[in-house]
């Protein structure tokens, strides 16, 4: 099993690159089902959840074409509606199939996820839109099994605001016989790239980015060219790793208008930010103070940041607490970033931090995605070694992160 080995208390400097956002490329690449034209998509990162969601496409008839960061899908001959378990198990966005093969096929077998490091998770919402559009669906073997003659348009309101629950359902609304109304609408950027790229293809999609979408079903979609939006959370990764580490860092191809709680929370803990275009600068030349963040539904403070912000609180001036509302069980680092000696205690979904002046390094383990940016992050700022062993979590989600840092003057390798 892969590990990092981290030299700590160097600071980051010079810039980094932005990579095609995860969360965005993954139901576009599903929006491929929808039409037998194809498709191409450029700025498509490179990680192993882009990989595990071409091989399910692919086992279900989808050829790909890949160049760089180009990739040309094309769905005109499916032979296999079905995503199997192996692969929903490793990933569970591959419930983002659902809603396209249901829409186009009239059938789709999609595995129950289970579930997960981080929670529960169930896919209710996700199941009850589709019912309300006229689908059967069966919970057979542990599967869910889809069956819809035409998909109707229906108003359908989500009880939690669920972010693949929304795509899923927007990408089978686009296919459907009259219009559709999602209520309590996730408003996430990515959910809007989305929306993009189906308009691109010939679907009508109003709200987009509100919590009212409006879509009116069409029966054909044709191919487009769509270039994927960066990774916010990849941006907010590295500037956390700065903000911790100390440095001057620019980040190239981001977006700051889609990162405003986080640069706020970067610049209450002391960091001074410059935005100029797709530009984003952070300079931070002192121990960060303290800051108190509480998740919640874009445009609020992302769940997928949470993790990052506790690294950076565990070394800061004063005490904060970290309270987290999207997921039950998303704590996980906190053991592992005791063992570098932090100071956290946590009462059911809060983390109460103390501030300390040093962390030491020592070897800890990944356990999710997030969780695995803020044992990197912890690992910069600590002093001596710390080794993140399990790091196959990063990988799914993190583009070249250990390349990344090195060229910001990080010490920290691969070992294999
Ligand atoms: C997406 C993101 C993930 C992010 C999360 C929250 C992708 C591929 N993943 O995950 O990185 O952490 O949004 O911003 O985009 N829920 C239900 N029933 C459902 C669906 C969701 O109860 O049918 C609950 C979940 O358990 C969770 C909350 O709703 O507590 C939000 O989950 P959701 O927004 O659906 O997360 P994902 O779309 O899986």
């Amino acid at each position: 099993m892969q590990k990092l080995a981290i030299q700590g208390g160097s600071p980051l400097n010079g810039e980094v690159n932005i990579s095609g956002a995860k969360n965005a490329a993954l139901p576009i690449l599903c929006a491929s089902l929808l039409s037998s034209d194809s498709l191409h998509f450029d700025n498509v990162p490179e990680l192993n959840d882009i990989s595990t969601m071409c091989k399910l496409l692919q086992q279900m008839g989808v050829t790909i074409e890949a160049n760089g960061r180009q990739r040309v899908l094309s769905a005109a001959h499916i032979d296999k509606l079905e995503a199997p378990y192996d692969m929903v198990k490793t990933m569970r966005a591959s419930i983002l199939v659902l809603g396209p093969l249901l829409a186009r096929f009239g059938e789709a077998r999609v595995s129950l996820p289970g579930g997960c490091a981080i929670g529960s998770r169930p896919v209710d919402l996700h199941i009850k839109g589709l019912q309300a559009m006229g689908a059967e669906i069966q919970i057979e073997h542990g599967y869910i099994h889809a069956q819809s003659k035409r998909l109707k348009g229906a108003r359908i309101f989500f009880d939690l605001v669920s972010v693949t629950g929304t795509e899923n359902l927007m990408m089978a609304a686009a296919l459907a016989d009259g219009v559709t109304i999602l209520e309590n609408a996730a408003r996430e950027p990515e959910v809007v790239d989305l929306a993009n790229c189906l308009i691109s293809m010939g679907a009508s999609i109003e709200g987009a980015g509100s919590d009212t979408i409006c879509i009116t079903g069409t029966e054909r979609l044709h191919g487009a060219i769509h270039c994927i939006m960066p990774d916010r959370i990849e941006s907010g990764t590295f500037l956390v790793a700065a903000a911790s580490a100390g440095g001057n860092i620019t980040l190239t191809n981001a977006r700051a208008d889609i990162l405003d709680n986080v640069l706020e929370k970067l610049q209450e803990a002391g960091a001074l930010i410059k935005v100029s275009g797709n530009l984003i600068n952070l300079q931070m030349h002192k121990r960060p103070l303290a800051v108190n963040v509480r998740t919640a539904p874009y445009p609020a403070f992302p769940t997928d940041m949470q993790a990052q912000f506790m690294a950076m609180n565990t070394i800061a001036e004063g005490s904060s607490m970290v309270v987290e509302t999207i997921f039950e069980n998303r704590f996980m680092h906190v053991q592992e970033l005791r063992r570098l000696g932090a100071q956290i205690e946590v009462e059911g979904n809060t983390a109460v931090i103390k501030g300390c002046s040093r962390l030491e390094g020592a070897t800890i383990m990944a356990t999710d995605l997030r969780a695995s940016a803020s044992l990197v992050i912890a690992g910069l700022a600590a002093q001596g070694e710390t080794i993140v062993d399990r790091i196959y979590h990063l990988d799914r989600g993190y583009e070249h992160i250990e390349s990344k840092l090195s060229a910001l003057g990080a010490q920290i390798r691969r070992i294999k």
